[in-house]
């Protein structure tokens, strides 16, 4: 067990990696939420995520091998299934089973490897609300940055900023929403107001008013639609320790119909528009690197979506590694 001090994080479905990283039959180390953890694929050929050390004398899982999809301690060869329990201790005559690993649940979606931090999930895998039937998305793109985790989150919901950093002017002010106890919402129109080289892509595409709606859940998986294309960002993160944060970003849509050409030509926008969603981020990485989140000095009005952000943030269940 690692003596290091580990900070407490909302519930949630966290991303830890891209599905390509976990190869069949070779257990992956994993670092985040201060700690340590070992991912491997099971005998379905799922993700299963699991404590680091051997309950029997302490060795490090991630130098064992996974064997017909079980998890192989390098020491004494004890084996783990997908729900870290004890399947084989080797040597025995008699039916002994050694205690379990803590494992986390898992699943695989938009080509990335997520879990919930928690034994049983408060709410399930966050669906697209203006996704319907079948979806498209492109690979997400993943950057670590030198931020403390809340940092990183409340930018998301700091609408004030969209002026300042990213010249975006708000119309009108936001609305605010919730349909669970995990889920804020915040809808807000926004017109571009400079043409840096993404907004020359966006007004390509004839958009000079942005109709946006930021759908959060568990305070980290934040899907950002724009109301009249229905494409959505979806922006994931997930602290590795106190200072230090993973976000994976990429685009979802509705799948679309008619031929490999629609097809195709999906993809590429898809494509742009994860690039494009990247580059509109570029700003916040330099300031949010190092920042130290204060937030008693908030405007009631211009910091609304953030204090509402706080109010959510507080509320959501906490939990250690
Ligand atoms: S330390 Fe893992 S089986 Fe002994
Ligand atoms: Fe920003």
């Amino acid at each position: 067990m690692s003596l290091k001090k580990k900070s407490s994080y909302p519930e949630s479905w966290y991303p830890l990696c891209y599905s390509k990283e976990l190869k069949k039959g070779v257990p992956q180390l994993i670092e985040v939420f201060d700690d340590k953890l070992v991912l491997f694929r099971n005998e379905d050929g799922a993700p299963t995520v699991v404590s680091r050390f051997c309950p029997h004398m302490g060795t490090d899982l991630s130098k064992g091998a996974v064997i017909d999809g079980e998890l192989r301690c390098p020491f004494h060869h004890r084996t783990y299934g997908k729900k870290g329990e004890c399947l084989k201790v080797p040597g025995l005559n008699e039916d002994f089973k050694g205690p379990g690993l803590k494992s986390y649940p898992a699943v695989e979606k938009f080509g990335l490897i997520f879990m919930y931090l928690g034994q049983r999930p408060l709410f399930d895998f966050p669906v697209f609300p203006r996704v319907k039937g079948e979806a498209a998305f492109s690979m997400a793109l993943r950057k670590n940055l030198k931020t403390p985790y809340s940092s990183l989150l409340f930018n998301g919901f700091d609408t004030h900023h969209l002026t300042c950093i990213h010249n975006r002017e708000i119309i009108a002010p936001p609305i605010m929403g919730s349909d669970s106890p995990y889920h804020l919402r915040a809808s807000f129109s926004m017109k571009v107001l400079v043409e840096r080289f993404y907004d020359i892509a966006v007004k390509f595409f004839g958009v000079r008013v942005v109709d946006v709606v930021l759908d959060c859940w568990g305070g980290n998986f934040l899907i950002i639609t724009n109301k009249k294309t229905k494409d959505n960002i979806l922006i994931t993160s997930v602290p590795r320790d106190t200072q230090n944060s993973t976000f994976f970003l990429t685009a979802v849509t509705n799948k679309a119909e008619g031929g490999l050409l629609n097809d195709l030509f999906q993809r590429l926008r898809l494509k742009l528009t994860t690039y494009l969603g990247m580059a509109f981020l570029k700003p916040d990485e330099v300031i949010v690197e190092e920042m130290e989140p204060d937030l008693r000095s908030l405007h009631p009005q211009q910091d609304l979506c953030v204090l509402k952000f706080w109010e959510f943030w507080r509320s959501l269940p906490k939990k250690t590694l």
